[in-house]
């Protein structure tokens, strides 16, 4: 797919090694449940088969690469399961039935350790993505982690941007004022969310953002993308440690 910006099989390799090793250095176990948003052609569950016991569901909109992840990664592995969210999204399926922001996703509350969303919120706007962490809040057992990837408008990326170093033009500003578009024709095809709009989404969740790794995509040096660690706020367990104390 072209967001790989490539079809040697290295490059997918590469991607599943390292989305791996994201997640098992911000405490992946082997018993945890993990909740893939956008699970794209399945390359993190393609590298966790053979070490994740807890289970797996991976969820999109884009009906051929959840048939793909069926067919060809369910049918050997069970465990791993590959749902179509028939949502609409102006990049990756223009003719969805409803908006991300109603959105219910199909599972009960609080039965996931790790929800991650590689490259999700970078196609998504502010409504919708504002929507999505209060239902991974829901989602989440507390004490739960959630390791989500960004374009985020910092002072820093801002620069970037002014001085045309961006890898993509994010010259368009959306209506809300709170993003801004690489082609406002078709808004989700690469979104920049301003950095203080995504900290006040996920306090408005219940979500305490404890890690933000920095990418350098305004640079023009690489295209990464910021990856943001957050953790269902365990109340509970907060309590218990201010009464030790
Ligand atoms: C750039 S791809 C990333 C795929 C995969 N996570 C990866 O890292 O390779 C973005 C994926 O998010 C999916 N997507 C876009 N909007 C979505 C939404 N609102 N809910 C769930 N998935 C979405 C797309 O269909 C696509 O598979």
């Amino acid at each position: 797919m072209y967001y790989y910006r490539s079809l040697r099989p290295s490059v997918f390799t590469q991607a599943c090694e390292s989305v791996r090793l994201e997640l098992v250095s911000r405490g992946l176990r082997r018993e945890h449940r993990v909740l893939d948003i956008g699970s794209g052609i399945g390359n993190l569950a393609i590298s966790l088969v053979d070490f994740l016991e807890g289970g797996y569901d991976g969820i999109d909109v884009h009906p051929e690469a959840v048939a793909w992840c069926q067919r060809n990664i369910s049918q050997r592995h069970p465990t791993f399961r590959f749902h179509r969210a028939d949502l609409i999204s102006g990049a990756y399926n223009k003719y969805g039935q409803m908006s991300p922001a109603a959105y219910s996703f199909p599972f009960h509350s609080r039965i996931f350790d790790v929800v991650f969303l590689g490259s999700v919120f970078t196609h998504m706007l502010p409504d919708d993505v504002e929507h999505y962490l209060l239902e991974i809040k829901r989602l989440l057992r507390p004490g739960g982690v959630c390791i989500s990837s960004f374009f985020l408008l910092s002072d820093q990326a801002r620069g970037g941007i002014d001085r045309g170093t961006s890898f993509m033009s994010f010259d368009a500003v959306h209506t809300s004022g709170l993003c801004r578009l690489h082609d406002a024709a078709t808004p989700e095809a690469a979104v920049a969310l301003d950095e203080s709009f995504v900290y006040r989404a996920h306090a408005k969740a219940g979500l305490e953002i404890r890690e933000i790794r920095r990418g350098v995509w305004w640079s023009g040096v690489m295209h990464d993308q910021d990856v943001v660690t957050s953790y269902s706020e365990d109340s509970r367990a907060q309590a218990l440690t201010h009464a030790q104390v």
